[in-house]
């Protein structure tokens, strides 16, 4: 059986995009990316100004968006270029790129003092994950720190059902109904043994909330998880 590549994934968000089927993105930040950065100002006195900003898996970087407001220097990547060529006509001067997170990135080492991965590398199987995390983790400073919001699987209902009913390739992934694109929902003790290996946990909640897809609403569990790069 042939191994999902990164072309599948790009393919497969390209056309999400086109048919925004399951994710419309809208223009405003996320909310727990904006109390994540109300956190980083007020609790850990970080000042926003200057700092630069990596956001993996931008999408139509809403997110780099709303910290470039705060006078941060930001750069966003995503694998599907028509939701780049979107962010990079909505202000050309931002960093926008295509890039498949499982590639090696272009910068040196210790570049960036914040990435965000807001529900982006839950998508990943975990070889590609492993390839991810070790480039991300380069290039972030030491002490820098990365806010995750990723897809649990405790006490989501709907994440067990794809996983019994819609399954991956992977063991404990599911393929969304329709589409190429896959999910990967984590218990709380994958997530720690896979985060602690390059950063110290600052926070981790869990959090419901609801999703669309195909007109219908799916209530989901997601991680909101703070972490500071050892
Ligand atoms: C649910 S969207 C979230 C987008 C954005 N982080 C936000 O909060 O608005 C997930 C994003 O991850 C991107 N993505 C998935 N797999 C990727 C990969 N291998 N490399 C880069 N981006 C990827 C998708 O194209 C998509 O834009």
């Amino acid at each position: 059986m042939r191994k999902n590549s990164g072309r599948d994934f790009k393919n497969a968000w390209e056309k999400e995009y086109e048919e925004k089927k399951l994710v419309n993105l809208g223009t405003e930040p996320q909310e727990d990316t904006k109390r994540f950065v109300k956190w980083l100002r007020k609790d850990r006195g970080v000042i926003l100004e200057n700092l630069k900003v990596l956001d993996a898996g931008c999408g139509n970087g809403r997110n780099s968006f709303y910290l470039h407001e705060q006078g941060s220097v930001t750069t966003g990547y995503d694998i599907a270029s028509n939701v780049i060529s979107e962010a990079k006509n909505r202000d050309r001067s931002l960093n926008f790129f295509v890039h498949d997170m499982s590639d090696e990135l272009k910068f040196a080492d210790d570049s960036f003092d914040l990435v965000l991965d807001v529900t982006s590398s839950n998508s990943l199987n975990s070889k590609d994950r492993q390839k991810y995390l070790k480039e991300t983790f380069r290039v972030l400073k030491s002490g820098g720190y990365m806010f995750l919001k990723t897809l649990c699987l405790e006490g989501d209902e709907n994440a067990k059902y794809l996983i019994k009913n819609s399954p991956a390739k992977e063991v404990g992934m599911y393929k969304l109904p329709g589409t190429e694109i896959t999910e990967k929902p984590f218990t709380e003790k994958e997530i720690r043994e896979i985060y602690i290996e390059y950063a110290d946990f600052l926070k981790i909640e869990k959090k419901f909330s609801y999703t669309r897809m195909n007109n219908r609403s799916y209530k989901r569990a997601f991680w909101i998880i703070y972490l500071q790069k050892k």
